[in-house]
């Protein structure tokens, strides 16, 4: 054999360069030529002479670095270019590659390692015809006698050997039927390996590595669909070598992965021997908890979730093994209980949480005679996990609990979200049941005066209430007052535990709105949180659900809530949701102590704004400006006096609190007038900032979407002011606002006027835009494309005025539709589909569309031809049909015409094909709107030169 031929002269020229390459790659300093060197020696792996220089590069006397990157070279070639070999040469191939292997079992492991990597490749390839029985051959090669090389050696390579072929093939670029195949033909080696496995594993002498390697590779090969009752045995040896520190964390993946084998449920009866095997455990198990031997106890539980997990329907469904079963469940909720805090002390109970879903599933999916009599087992079982898993909740002394990392702290905090989301599953199981069991036990621990009750053990149970109230409609069960009663009993001296207290009452926010008369126990607590600043976001979401859900029940606590409100310094977020929860509760009151209330609410805001008005613009400033008008916006997106009279026209008994509202000025009214001028000099110094801007434009958008027509008496103001705005420095904000004024008052006489003062400046202002070119404003055009689009569906009046130049309008619907922008296209063709309608009634659109429609229509085709996105394409579809629907007999001449040149829309279309579509566009009576979308598509994917492509087909 080669390598163990010492002086032989090596058959092949090797150029210096490779040794050279190898040494700059190993020992150059420099990086640049380190990075070199790796890709000329890439270069050189895959080169034909690869296949001679790697075997003198492995021979005796070359470093091992050097050896290495002849076995990797030569594990390339095999794997990557089998096809270069000669079939005739594969017996020498796999001979010389025996050699090697031999050689390197007592030499270098990782040379070693690649030459199995190799060898497991070639058997790759060669299985099942060239080569069968390869891994017979193998085990029988290896374990002859000879060479002088050590027997413990050559079993280690062996074992080495074999592991890697089966990792070699999950990770094999083979197609999947060869795959199939090779798998097939692995499996059926199984017989070859499985005894040489047991021998070595049973041996008493096999030194311990030998073991190791033995139980890597029945992990590996288990994951080659080996029948589970054909590693019977081999998986009762891994569960003896447990107890063998040494061979404990292999044996555990062995394990796991026969027992997670996917068709391992069809072998019931190897199953059910494994349960006493894993109950056998526990001893050990226990011994791991007391003496704080983390990793055993990790491993041990996971075999048996795995088993539980995996197989929870098969052994419920062996009832003559039902109380083995019942044991391997109660392994496992000690497995969920393990003592310690997660995840400083144990990182186990996490690993059980799904298990418990699997059951319950399992359970609940028994039809009914059947379940009955699992949960008269399992209920208490699950009422059982209830209280592990709130004991696992809880939070750890505040000593220890300040000794935690933040990323430990953060660990901590998701696995308790994973303990709420179990306990809302369990109550699906569990039912109302659940709630008093809780409620009684929280009762039980704030009545006992014997006994101090520490606060985690508290916080624990609400929290599992809360987790469960939250989502669950809590309205039946009969133990929610007692709670409520029982919250100001708890004495609060801890900020985890105020934090659940406010997270309990926010869930219960609907149910105190049926029962408003609670609200007087709960509401102080929460006024009372708002003072801590390390509350601030736990009782601010909790007030916003409270005045949302209750707002009519909460007039009598108005003045106070408002007042305890005004005193915060709060994260900005916190302020803005604050804001929406005064919106919510003033909007219940009587308009005059609305206005009161206003008042005294954002009057030092408003002071504040002057100030910042007068001060010169800076960045600091900037964004003070813009928080407080942020405040301004979030007030008014909730504060909405109009559903008064709906709610109580809804609801059977009309509160009779909620007073209609007097006639009179809407209070957001009152107080938009009163700040308007100030908004007005705000802007006069901050118009060129679109962050102001927006800000400024979201105050009335807000207003206006809520108000709707109650905000008629600023119509004109705004109008006015937006105009000003626009024409000193167009922003798409203002396009938007303007459409929404045209939404809610272009159809209303009284306010036409400003309206349309509006619209025709706005419009002749961006005219002048794309006059300069508008390919720097896309967002405005976009803003524009959708306001003529709403202008045309409100009012097409509008387009009558001689102020209008809708001939330019068109035109620049035609520009925007070659746009590369998606929104903006996407608006055009709205506008455009909303303008056709009107050919008949509107003479001014008429007659530009009967003048320049061509012009559409050219960019229209020019969009599907190629030029615009294909997911645009049912937008210029719908173009098209509303182009069929409305302008008929100009639609069927324009298409001639432009279909009419050679190579347009695209010159992969030939004339027949351009024709087709034509016609299928223009047969009338049978076209709707779907049908034009696919002509459209079929289209243009012709051309595009895709059809018919799985490119085409999966879009
Ligand atoms: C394993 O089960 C299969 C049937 O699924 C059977 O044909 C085979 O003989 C069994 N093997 C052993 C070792 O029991
Ligand atoms: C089998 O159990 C393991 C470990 O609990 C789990 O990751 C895996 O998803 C389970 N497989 C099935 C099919 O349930
Ligand atoms: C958890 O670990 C911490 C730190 O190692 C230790 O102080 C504490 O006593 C442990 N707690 C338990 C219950 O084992
Ligand atoms: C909840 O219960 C209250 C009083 O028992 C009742 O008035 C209310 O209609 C119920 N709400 C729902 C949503 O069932």
């Amino acid at each position: 054999p080669l390598c163990c031929a010492r002086n032989k002269e090596t058959p092949c020229v090797l150029s210096g360069f490779l040794y050279a390459a190898l040494h700059q790659l190993y020992y150059d300093p420099n990086i640049d030529n380190k990075n070199m060197a790796q890709k000329w020696l890439m270069q050189a792996q895959v080169s034909p002479q690869a296949w001679q220089f790697c075997w003198a590069l492995l021979s005796p006397e070359k470093v091992p670095e050097i050896q290495y990157f002849g076995a990797s070279a030569l594990h390339t070639k095999i794997s990557r270019y089998w096809s270069d070999i000669p079939s005739d040469q594969y017996e020498s191939l796999k001979t010389q590659l025996f050699s090697q292997i031999a050689c390197f079992s007592s030499s270098s492991k990782m040379v070693l390692t690649r030459l199995c990597v190799a060898l497991a490749s070639l058997a790759l390839n060669t299985m099942p015809e060239a080569w069968p029985g390869a891994v017979a051959e193998m085990v029988r090669v290896f374990q002859e006698e000879g060479g002088g090389v050590d027997g413990r050696a050559r079993c280690l390579a062996l074992l080495e050997m074999l592991s890697v072929m089966s990792e070699e093939f999950q990770t094999s670029p083979l197609l999947l039927t060869v795959l199939l195949q090779v798998r097939g033909a692995l499996g059926r080696e199984w017989g070859a390996v499985s005894p040489l496995l047991q021998q070595l594993l049973r041996r008493a002498d096999s030194p311990g590595a030998v073991k190791a390697r033995v139980l890597r590779c029945l992990s590996s090969w288990v994951l080659l669909d080996v029948p589970l009752n054909e590693s019977e045995d081999l998986v009762h040896d891994s569960f003896s070598a447990l107890t063998d520190p040494e061979l404990f964390d292999t044996a555990v993946e062995a394990i796991v992965n026969a027992i997670s084998q996917p068709d391992s449920q069809r072998y019931v009866n190897t199953l059910l021997k494994m349960v006493p095997r894993v109950l056998a455990l526990q001893e050990q198990l226990r011994e791991a908890v007391q003496t704080g031997d983390m990793e055993t106890c990790h491993g041990i539980c996971r075999i048996a979730v795995t088993l539980g997990e995996n197989h929870s329907r098969t052994l419920l469904e062996q009832v003559d093994h039902w109380q083995s079963f019942l044991a391997l469940v109660n392994m496992i909720m000690f497995c969920t209980g393990v003592p310690g805090h997660y995840p400083v002390n144990e990182t186990t109970s996490s690993l059980t949480l799904t298990f418990w879903y699997t059951l319950q599933d399992e359970i609940m999916s028994f039809e009914s005679d059947k379940q009955a009599v699992y949960l008269q087992v399992y209920r208490p079982v699950y009422f059982q996990l209830v209280d592990v898993l709130l004991h696992k909740a809880q939070f750890p002394s505040d000593q220890e609990y300040e000794s935690w990392s933040s990323d430990e702290k953060e660990q901590f905090r998701i696995y308790r979200v994973d303990i709420s989301d179990t306990l809302m599953y369990v109550y699906e199981m569990l039912g109302a049941e659940l709630l008093s069991n809780l409620y009684e036990k929280l009762g039980r621990l704030l009545t006992n005066t014997e006994q101090p009750t520490s606060w985690q053990h508290i916080e624990a149970l609400l929290y599992g209430f809360q987790s469960i109230a939250e989502t669950i409609d809590v309205n039946y069960s009969d133990v929610i007052p007692g709670l409520i009663g029982l919250i100001p009993r708890i004495s609060i001296n801890n900020v985890q535990l105020a934090d659940t207290v406010m997270f309990t009452i926010g869930a219960l926010a609907e149910w105190l709105a049926d029962h408003p008369v609670m609200l007087s126990s709960v509401l102080p607590l929460v006024l009372q949180a708002l003072g801590n600043p390390d509350l601030s976001v736990s009782s601010v979401s909790t007030l916003k659900k409270i005045c949302r859900e209750c707002k009519y029940d909460l007039p009598p606590y108005a003045t106070n809530i408002v007042a305890v409100s005004q005193v915060r310094e709060l994260h900005t977020s916190q302020c803005m949701w604050l804001m929406q929860a005064l919106g919510f509760l003033l909007s219940a009151l009587p308009v005059e102590d609305i206005l009161r209330n206003l008042h005294s609410l954002i009057t030092p805001y408003i002071q504040q704004l002057e100030k910042l008005a007068d001060e010169t613009p800076n960045p600091s400033n900037k964004l003070a400006i813009i928080h407080i008008l942020g405040l301004l916006s979030n007030l008014f997106t909730t504060l909405d006096i109009s559903k008064q009279d709906d709610e109580s026209a809804d609801s059977s008994a009309p509160p009779v609190k909620a007073a209609l509202p007097p006639p009179g000025p809407n209070p957001v009214v009152v107080v938009l007038q009163q700040v308007f001028a100030l908004i007005q000099t705000v802007l006069s110094k901050w118009l060129n900032d679109s962050q102001v801007v927006e800000a400024v434009c979201a105050i009335f958008e807000k207003s206006v979407k809520t108000l709707l027509h109650d905000f008629a008496p600023m119509v004109s103001q705004l109008s006015e002011m937006l105009g000003q705005m626009y024409s000193t420095i167009p922003q798409a904000p203002a396009l938007d606002l303007t459409r929404q004024m045209v939404h809610i008052f272009a159809s209303q006489t009284d306010h036409f006027p400003p309206i349309k003062a509006l619209f025709e400046l706005v419009t002749s202002v961006t005219l002048s835009i794309f006059q300069q070119g508008p390919r720097d404003h896309p967002d405005i055009v976009d803003s524009f494309m959708q306001l003529q689009a709403q202008a045309l569906k409100r009012k097409p009046d509008l387009f009558l005025s001689e102020g209008l130049d809708v001939k330019a309008v068109f035109h620049c619907g035609v520009l925007s539709l070659k746009f590369p922008e998606a929104p903006t296209v996407k608006s055009t063709c709205l506008f455009f589909t909303e303008l056709l309608p009107h050919c008949s009634d509107v003479p001014p659109l008429a007659r530009v569309v009967q003048e320049d429609g061509k012009l559409l229509m050219q960019a229209l085709l020019e969009g599907v031809g190629g030029g615009a996105s294909r997911s645009l394409m049912d937008q210029f579809a719908e173009v098209l049909f509303s182009l069929n629907k409305h302008c008929f007999s100009l639609l069927a001449m324009w298409l001639k015409e432009a279909l009419q040149p050679p190579g347009f829309p695209s010159s992969r279309v030939t004339a027949e094909q351009k024709d087709n579509f034509s016609h299928q566009i223009l047969r009338r009576e049978r076209v709707n709107k779907r049908r034009v979308k696919d002509i459209v598509k079929e289209f243009t994917l012709l051309c595009r030169g895709l059809h018919g492509t799985e490119y085409a087909a999966e879009y």
